[in-house]
């Protein structure tokens, strides 16, 4: 086979810390598995800014293209300007223009409590344990993207406007791919809206209704987005696949992190049509422990398997990495952030150290 092409974008922040991390685990993973990967180097975000006046340049968006798949680190720091008036100044826009000009519409956001890790959960334990859930968040459409999106000058001072709109291909294509990911696991589904208030999960309620007439064996179900974020912590367990616009997923997500021990715990998978995908930890920078050598690189290790999974259609290796995961874990190697009150720490190298050593001596995992 090809050697696979992977572009890693490590971003800003600790970025580049977790992104080498996750790359190091690949490898592991891909040498274990016979699989060739040659990486393409790129920046983004802050850094891109400072080195070429755009935090997305057009090349990196075409070398994307041609890429199987995205190793994304985080974008975005103090020095940059999240509010700046000019997008392509803004860190954040580079990772937008990633999702829209890739046509990446579903984000898969898979939240697992594993077994080691429940005692560390912001809930009590006996809430947490078996927590196994797949957020599947659209990421093209809605406020995020939606135009009339500007802010303009009026006589009584200045005003601002952000659309959420969304149409029937768009809610339908990531309807599909929720039903399809629920079918190959507990075959439930929960579409989360707010269409007590919005016309555009109205029409979202209608198609994924109408979606789901073709999924009979997947139980689905609609609920409000207040009241979905307050079940999710009263009765997480009870969630399997869960689909929702673009805001309340991104919400919704760093909630649901607090279930699993941190932020830094959670991968994510974004893909389209194809097999492309951009993978990437849900956290953001964290510039205030950047090149300290202390970030949690399981969030990025995780998406790396997510990446083995869905874009280079190795299920061997992706379940081998997420296996070395809990070895790791359940072995008691913790970062800071997810280390108990009184319990050591290990550094970012050395929990990777301990998760590729897994990766190469399964027997022991
Ligand atoms: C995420 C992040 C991004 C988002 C930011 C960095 C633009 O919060 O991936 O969840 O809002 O989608
Ligand atoms: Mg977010």
């Amino acid at each position: 086979m090809a050697a696979a092409r992977i572009v890693v974008l490590p971003g800003d922040g600790i970025g580049p810390e977790v992104t080498a991390a996750a790359r190091r685990v690949l490898d592991a993973g891909a040498l274990q598995a016979g699989l060739q990967l040659d990486y393409v180097d790129d920046l983004v975000g802050g850094a891109a800014v400072d080195a070429y006046g755009v935090s997305l340049r057009p090349q990196t968006l075409r070398l994307c293209k041609t890429a199987d798949a995205i190793l994304f680190g985080a974008v975005g720091g103090p020095k940059w300007d999240d509010a700046s008036p000019t997008s392509s100044l803004r860190p954040g826009t580079a990772l937008l223009g990633l999702r829209k000009g890739l046509g990446l519409f579903a984000n898969l956001r898979p939240v697992r409590v594993d077994a080691a890790m429940v005692a560390t959960s912001a809930l009590r334990p006996e809430r947490v344990r078996d927590v196994d859930l797949l957020v599947v968040r659209e990421l093209t459409g809605g406020l995020y993207f939606s135009k009339p999106k500007r802010r303009y000058q009026t006589p009584r001072g200045e005003a601002a406007v952000d659309t959420m709109r969304y149409s029937t291909p768009e809610i339908e294509r990531v309807a599909v791919r929720a039903f399809e990911l629920a079918r190959m696991r507990r075959r439930r589904l929960l579409s989360v809206d707010k269409a007590n208030v919005l016309e555009t999960s109205r029409l979202w309620r209608v198609v994924v209704t109408r979606v789901a007439e073709r999924y009979p064996d997947v139980a689905c179900s609609h609920m409000l987005v207040d009241a979905f974020a307050m079940e999710l912590l009263r009765r997480p367990q009870a969630f399997d696949v869960i689909v929702t616009e673009n805001l309340f997923g991104d919400i919704l997500t760093d909630e649901a992190s607090m279930l699993a021990g941190a932020l830094g715990m959670l991968p994510s998978a974004s893909l389209g049509g194809g097999t492309l995908g951009l993978y990437e930890p849900i956290h953001g920078s964290a510039p205030d422990i950047a090149g300290k050598g202390i970030a949690n690189p399981i969030g990025a290790i995780l998406s790396a398997a997510l990446l083995l999974r869905w874009s280079l259609n190795h299920e061997a290796a992706a379940q081998a990495v997420e296996r070395a995961v809990s070895h790791v874990l359940a072995a008691g190697l913790r970062t800071a952030d997810i280390a108990g009150s009184g319990e050591a720490t290990v550094s970012t190298g050395a929990i990777t150290d301990a998760v590729v050593e897994a990766i190469q001596s399964p027997a022991t995992t």
